[in-house]
């Protein structure tokens, strides 16, 4: 199977990277993209380094799955153009959860949605598809009829960024609170 990670430098990428290998899903071949910052940067997969390419080279690339975390506008700009030619898309972002005629799939509770003809498959956000996987059997024995949620949503919710801002700011007080402790000046 030829199969595509686009975003595969970001936070989520990375994290498929790992699940496709700790899952051992058959992949002859493999094919990293990011936005044109990072085209031609390295990613390691199972002890072999592949260059990121554009979005453009990987839907040349004819793959036979693209899955993507790239955010929702290149969900948007990308999806159907690998759709149109064939290629069974998995959607990370919100770009197609609202979508009538997309499939929202947490493939334990409703993977029957899908057919061979879905090219575009949207998944909830992360926060909903572990809630919805252990409100899903209630619902098929009881009904649910309503439910209030209340969420908190991590720093690594906003991407590589985030977490690199996270670090940098608490790098920084801790600089801070040892000059502070040097000195003997209040933290
Ligand atoms: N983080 C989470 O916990 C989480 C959970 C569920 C879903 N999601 C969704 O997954 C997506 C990615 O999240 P993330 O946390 O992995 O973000 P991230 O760390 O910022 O990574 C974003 C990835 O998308 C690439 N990218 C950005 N703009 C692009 C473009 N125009 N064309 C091609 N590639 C582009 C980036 O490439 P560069 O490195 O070259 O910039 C990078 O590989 C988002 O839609 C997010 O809502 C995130």
């Amino acid at each position: 199977m030829k199969i595509a990670v686009v975003g595969a430098t970001g936070l989520v990428g990375s994290k498929m990277l790992q699940v496709l290998d700790e899952q051992k899903v058959r992949i002859d071949e493999l094919i990293v993209a990011a936005s044109e910052r990072s085209v031609g940067k390295e990613i390691v997969f199972q002890g072999k380094t592949y260059k990121v390419v554009s979005v453009d080279d990987a839907i040349a690339a004819r793959p036979d799955i693209a899955i993507f975390s790239a955010g929702a506008s290149a969900s948007k700009q990308y999806a159907p153009l690998f759709a149109a030619q064939g290629t069974f898309v998995v959607d990370n972002s919100s770009a197609w959860r609202m979508e009538d005629d997309v499939p929202l799939v947490v493939p334990e509770i409703n993977a029957d949605t899908i057919s061979k003809d879905t090219h575009i498959i949207a998944n909830p956000n992360c926060s909903t598809i572990q809630m919805v996987m252990a409100l899903a059997p209630i619902h098929k024995a009881y009904g649910i009829k309503r439910i209030v949620v209340s969420t908190f949503q991590s720093v690594s919710g906003s991407g590589q960024k985030g977490v690199n801002q996270l670090k940098a700011r608490a790098h920084r007080r801790l600089i801070h609170h040892g000059a502070c402790a040097r000195v003997g000046r209040p933290q």
